[in-house]
């Protein structure tokens, strides 16, 4: 694993939110820009935060700066709810998602169990995210306990903050993909023993769906959550009309979807619900009284046809939710995009969403979502030093339209319409650059001493 280097400075325009909000209206105020910043990290964490001007002071001779005037600087992307193993499948053709599932994903997750392969495709995966300014996410692995380590040694070798977990698996699905209560209780309490809390990593006990689980398992991940009350709990939910209909008839005894899990404990602070695109009323409130959180995937939602998720509600409701790529489902890597996607998801049910907003639902609010508020999603003091530095300029066309840019507000909503993995000029983990575009333009100003900058 390579080390957080002790100290390290970075200078340029930053933008963040100050704090959390419970109204979409209240973030203009909570928006904080400073044209020309000054960020210091000290092993991994913000250390000093300010003006340039006044940050000055705090640098000793030997602190070494990367000045980029040009760009924009912003927390760490969040990726809520993304399937690593799902890398090599994105746009399988046709199908919705119960369809998709048997057709396209469970063969393609069958090729988990060969370890050197999981090896590779974790690593193409955790290089895919740095190069799209993702520098947290909360991942699907598969029933394999071979895919966690996959991951979770890719991530450490970034010293990445990632959330993951084996899947739990015991019916509805290919025998060879199969798990049953037992052994998916006892894998994934050997999985927790070894990675939660290991470096930056966190295990997330992973149910797939309640489809796909019997209740002797789903009370099994249950007994899990409750023996280490701070792992997370991550599943999808209503995400379709045809899986919802099949929760029904798969758990009469429940009163809905999202009942099945809270019947099994599943509930809580920690527990991550990718989709919930048809909830339904006392669903919302379920949610809201257990604060459990919500992953919104516009770009899946959209390509497997599943529908259109009310942002809005999650306000209504005080439901915590953050972005998520859904990748394979997912059609990009790139949060700016999915931002962009959630924009027009909006849209298309008359509601607007701002470019802060969706920056927010990205950084504090998917912090706020992951319970790692305290840790990530802006640049106070003392949190970790996960951050992004954008090139708002990296086509001919993003330069025209930011030429004509009316304010920070405008730009940020036009980067986001337009972006791609060409606008991340640099992804830094911990302090540490671990990812930088050779390609993007300019090239980072490295001053030897503070008293040179410009
Ligand atoms: N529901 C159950 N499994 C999956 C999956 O792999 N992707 C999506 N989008 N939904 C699911
Ligand atoms: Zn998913």
């Amino acid at each position: 694993m390579s080390s957080a280097i002790a100290r390290t400075a970075i200078r340029g325009r930053f933008l963040d939110f100050q704090n959390s909000v419970t109204q979409a209206q209240e973030l203009p105020e909570q928006v904080r820009y400073i044209e020309d910043a000054l960020l210091i990290c000290e092993h991994g964490k913000i250390q000093w935060f300010g003006t340039w001007q006044a940050g000055q002071s705090q640098l000793t001779a030997d602190t070494p700066i990367q000045h980029y005037p040009e760009h924009l600087i912003v927390p760490g992307l969040i990726d809520t709810h993304v399937h690593f193993p799902q890398t090599e499948m994105m746009g399988a053709y046709g199908e919705q998602l119960l369809e998709w599932l048997n057709s396209y994903t469970f063969p393609t997750e069958l090729q988990f169990s060969d370890q050197a392969y999981a090896n590779q495709i974790a690593q193409f995966f955790v290089q895919e995210l740095l190069k799209n300014g993702t520098t947290t996410a909360l991942v699907f692995c598969t029933v394999h306990p071979e895919s966690v380590d996959a991951l979770f040694e890719a991530a450490q070798q970034q010293q990445m903050r990632l959330i993951a977990g084996k899947v739990m698996m015991d019916r509805h699905a290919p025998e060879a993909l199969c798990d049953t209560a037992e052994s998916a209780y006892a894998d994934s309490k050997t999985l927790i023993e070894k990675w939660h809390g290991k470096g930056r990593n966190l295990y997330a006990i992973t149910p797939r769906f309640a489809p796909t689980s019997s209740p002797e398992q789903l009370a099994r991940a249950g007994q899990l959550k409750a023996e280490y009350p701070d792992v997370y709990l991550h599943t999808h939910l209503s995400e379709n009309p045809n899986e919802i209909a099949w929760v029904k008839q798969l758990f009469p005894e429940q009163q809905g979807y999202l009942d099945v899990y809270h019947h099994y404990g599943l509930t809580g602070s920690r527990s991550v619900f990718a989709h919930c695109v048809h909830l339904e009323e006392n669903e919302w409130q379920c949610l809201h009284q257990t604060d459990s959180a919500i992953a919104f995937c516009p770009t899946s939602n959209l390509f497997l046809g599943s529908g259109l998720f009310p942002l809005q509600r999650t306000w209504e409701h005080q439901v915590k939710v953050g972005i998520g790529t859904d990748v394979g489902a997912g059609t990009s890597f790139n949060i700016l995009h999915t931002l962009s996607e959630a924009y027009k998801v909006q849209q298309l049910q008359g509601n607007k969403l701002s470019a802060y907003e969706a920056l927010y639902h990205a950084t504090l609010g998917a912090a706020k979502a992951l319970d790692l508020d305290d840790k990530l999603g802006n640049f106070t003091v003392g949190k970790e030093a996960d951050f992004v530095v954008l090139d708002l300029h990296a086509t001919a066309l993003q330069s025209l339209r930011q030429q004509r840019a009316k304010n920070l507000e405008d730009a940020l909503f036009a980067l986001i319409t337009l972006a791609d993995d060409r606008n991340i000029h640099a992804t830094y983990i911990y302090g540490r650059r671990a990812y930088y575009n050779p390609e993007s333009n300019p090239k980072p100003n490295t001053e030897a001493h503070p008293t040179t900058g410009t």
